[in-house]
């Protein structure tokens, strides 16, 4: 059977397929440095500009933080469904389209996942967020018309589409006994995702859900967005946010560089020599101009990334832990006489950074219930699944939301994945 599930993630990608008749998900990756074997591909690719190849996930990653001379790009997804879609970016010295990139990637996955289950792999239910756009329709359909594009053009035959909080209600509904309704919450990188759903034994075998299907919704916000608010809010000042003009103190930095140096597929545009060149003429008329020229070394160390995973790092970290330090020294190791080491950041200084994004996602789940009409006591099942339910103050809020049912965690980087190869099963 060629089929697969395939969840193309802001953050992070999964595959199934199905090996002797059972739904399983693709070891994509062997760790770098533990040598374990992982079912999730971050969503990044390395443009090595002097081998001239290109390495996917913690390999990426990896190569670009070694220092390797290239070009890393992550979250290729948010650009779908966003007025840039048909920008390109140059890399070395060729142009390519998102399309390209993002084909790379997929490509990527699906030899991946053929090496592993030893076929060619011909048809593929491609997970989606409820809304790649949440305002323009137009937007939205285009996203979607240009992932499926995109897995034509790496070679798969029979193509469709799956919402991404469904596809993990079928992952929960394989452990599901009695008659049930359940509250699907999938916070990921770039979205957050809900499903109201109708959950049985029995219901998992018909191939026509629609009439269990009381609520599907989504919101354009996620871990991505956490970690711009928690950078603005902690390590920008470093770099000259909020820095005035010495002869307009009423003037402060164009917050733009910021907001695309925190965010995470908008770096690689602050790379461009014409934003140097700017950014250059704005030194010589800031308050703080060593403040400036920090920001202009880094992004001529390419270490946008490498900041952005320090403040991500932290936010992680943060999951467990009251405090921690946004490590900085990476500024200093050419110079060795840079002055900050390190940011010290604690819960409650994240809590307060993402607390509108938060609260905006929870506006969203109160949405979901309104629109299938029905309160919160109707939910027998909370399901929870994506990276950001870790986070502290996300459980919280479904715990005092929520008190009264049954609150089940999912696999949160796998769930999608495995809903997806369940439908791809059913369909093909
Ligand atoms: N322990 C943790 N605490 C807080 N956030 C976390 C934790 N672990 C991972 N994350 C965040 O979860 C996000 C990734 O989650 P996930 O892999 O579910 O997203 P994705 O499926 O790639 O994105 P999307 O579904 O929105 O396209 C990242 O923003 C990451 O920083
Ligand atoms: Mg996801």
């Amino acid at each position: 059977m060629s089929l697969c599930g395939l969840d193309f993630g802001t953050s992070n990608s999964t595959v199934g397929v199905v090996i002797d008749q059972r739904a399983t998900m693709v070891p994509l990756e062997k760790h770098p440095r533990t040598g374990a074997l992982e079912t999730t591909l971050p969503s990044a690719l390395f443009f090595d500009f002097e081998g001239d190849n290109i390495s996917f996930g913690r390999h990426a990653i990896e190569d670009y933080t070694r220092g390797d001379f290239g070009r890393l790009m992550r979250s290729m997804k948010s650009i779908l469904g966003s007025r840039q879609m048909d920008d390109g970016t140059q890399i070395k010295n060729k142009l390519y389209t998102f399309n390209d990139i993002i084909g790379f990637f997929m490509q990527s996955l699906k030899q991946r996942a053929e090496q592993f289950s030893n076929q060619a792999l011909e048809s593929v239910v491609l997970g989606r967020p409820v809304h790649f756009n949440d305002h323009h329709p137009d937007l939205d359909a285009a996203a979607e018309a240009r992932l499926s594009e995109i897995a034509r053009a790496v070679g798969f035959k029979n193509i469709s589409f799956q919402f991404e909080p469904i596809a993990a209600a079928y992952d929960y509904e394989q452990t599901v006994d009695r008659e049930e309704i359940a509250l699907i919450i999938d916070i990921g990188g770039g979205t957050s995702d809900f499903t109201l759903i109708k959950l049985s034994k029995a219901n998992r075998e018909k191939t026509d859900r629609q009439a269990d299907l009381l609520a599907n919704h989504g919101i354009h916000i996620g871990g991505t967005d956490f970690d711009r608010h928690l950078s603005l809010a902690t390590v920008m000042p470093h770099f000259g946010l909020g820095v005035p003009y010495k002869d307009k103190p009423n003037l402060a930095m164009p917050i733009h560089y910021y907001v695309d140096l925190g965010t995470w597929h908008r770096i690689h545009s602050l790379y461009d020599p014409k934003v140097l060149r700017d950014l250059a003429d704005l030194r010589l008329n800031m308050a703080q101009p060593d403040a400036i020229a920090r920001l202009i070394q880094l992004l001529k160390q390419k270490d946008g990334h490498r900041l952005a995973g320090q403040v991500e790092q932290a936010k992680i970290d943060l999951a467990d832990r009251q405090e921690t330090q946004i490590d900085l020294s990476f500024l200093n190791r050419d110079s060795g006489s840079g002055d900050v080491l390190a940011h010290p950041v604690n819960r409650a200084r994240l809590d307060a950074a993402i607390q509108s994004d938060v609260d905006r996602v929870f506006a969203a789940v109160a949405e979901t219930l309104a629109q299938a009409g029905i309160g919160k006591g109707a939910i027998n099942t909370i399901f929870t699944t994506g990276g950001s339910t870790a986070l502290p103050s996300v459980r919280a809020l479904i715990q005092s939301q929520f008190p009264d049912a049954n609150w089940v965690s999912g696999d949160l980087f796998n769930s999608v994945g495995k809903g997806l190869v369940l439908e791809a099963q059913r369909r093909y």
